[in-house]
């Protein structure tokens, strides 16, 4: 059983509102194969290489200069970019295993949380200018 799949663990023990809840799991797999004949597999590709690169090589980057530059909130900083690095680290499985729409959902949500980063926790690079 996978997690899309109603299970009797999660019954209510009243049939109507167990037959609403079975429906919405069934809908569920209706997106993923509306998104997965929508997605374009090359480029869905490409932003995993780039993430796997970003999240190795820039996040090397920056942690190098911090250290060089003595900044004070270094640790967080890596904590952080460990944390990237574990949601980004999946993301190749899950296309190999074609699970696409998965895929996607995560990307965007990365990119989101990547996007906030820059903006609250890389922007503090400024002081070591
Ligand atoms: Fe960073």
């Amino acid at each position: 059983m996978n997690n899309k799949e109603w299970s009797i663990k999660f019954s209510t023990l009243n049939n109507e509102i167990d037959d609403h809840h079975k429906e919405l799991f069934q809908m569920t797999e209706m997106i993923d194969s509306t998104i997965r004949s929508t997605i374009c597999k090359d480029n869905l590709y490409t932003l995993i290489c780039f993430l796997e690169d970003y999240t190795c090589d820039h996040f090397k980057e920056e942690e190098a200069l911090m250290l060089e530059k003595n900044f004070s909130n270094i640790d967080f900083h890596r904590q952080e970019h460990a944390y990237f690095q574990a949601r980004v680290e999946p993301l190749r499985a899950m296309y190999e295993r074609h699970e696409y729409a998965h895929a996607i959902f995560q990307i965007r949500q990365i990119i989101d949380k990547l996007v906030h980063h820059i903006q609250t926790v890389d922007i503090q690079l400024r002081k070591l200018k």
